[in-house]
């Protein structure tokens, strides 16, 4: 079994009867989202989901799980996500699959957030993964010319079709190519101040646990 999918699988277990679950976006949280689905059916689980992405939506409806919109839950116990680097003193970068927004959202709207990744998203230094930047398509250009004079060498994310990619709630996304974030409160600081910016990928304390696994086909959790 890949590393992805254990995580997933075990993220799966930590969701008890009666919980307001938030579901994660990307290749782990796929796994997450199956594996909880089944014990939902295996269980007869009594649970309520609400998910970070339009593609999240879709699979757990098409599983049977039940759906309710942010506005309508008071607070979720326990989201559930995938994450594109970790560093350790538990800070990391998300976005990979151009869901931040709303999965950062949903992670200040938690009680606890499991993140689960694969040994490869461990890291001493968040910033080697491109940081992806949300922003207002209206002269983002200024924007991008501006991260551009900073160093901060920005591309922005294309779709499979080489147009830009835009996101859930229609904005674009901005990948700075930085290689290494030396101070990411204060870069997150700098960005959010950005006018235009709608949101960035550097979350920063927000996640409480991790489920890693481990080459050898272990998994590890840790508490902040
Ligand atoms: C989506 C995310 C994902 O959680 C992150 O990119 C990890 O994805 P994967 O599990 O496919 O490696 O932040 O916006």
């Amino acid at each position: 079994m890949n590393q992805k999918q254990l995580v997933g699988e075990k993220a799966a277990t930590f969701v008890e009867d009666g919980m307001v679950v938030g579901l994660g976006t990307g290749s782990t949280a796929v796994y997450m989202v199956q594996a909880l689905a089944e014990r939902v059916k295996n269980e007869k689980l009594s649970i309520v989901c609400v998910s970070t992405s339009k593609a999240t939506e879709k699979l757990a409806l098409s599983l049977g799980l039940n759906m309710k919109p942010l506005a309508e839950v008071n607070k979720i116990d326990l989201t559930i996500d995938g994450a594109d680097e970790i560093s350790p003193d538990f800070h990391g970068i998300k976005g990979g699959g151009g869901a931040l927004l709303y999965e950062k959202i949903v992670a200040t709207n938690s009680k606890k957030n499991l993140w689960i990744v694969d040994d490869s998203k461990l890291v001493n230094t968040l910033g080697k993964f491109p940081l992806p930047v949300e922003v207002v398509p209206f002269g983002c250009e200024h924007l991008f010319e501006k991260f551009k004079e900073k160093g901060y060498r920005p591309e922005y994310r294309k779709d499979e079709e080489g147009a830009k990619f835009i996101t859930d709630s229609d904005h674009f996304i901005i990948d700075l190519y930085l290689e290494k974030i030396e101070d990411p409160k204060a870069f997150a600081n700098e960005l959010k101040n950005e006018v235009g910016v709608v949101e960035h990928g550097l979350f920063i304390d927000i996640v409480d646990q991790v489920i890693a696994g481990t080459p050898d086909g272990k998994i590890e959790i840790e508490t902040k």
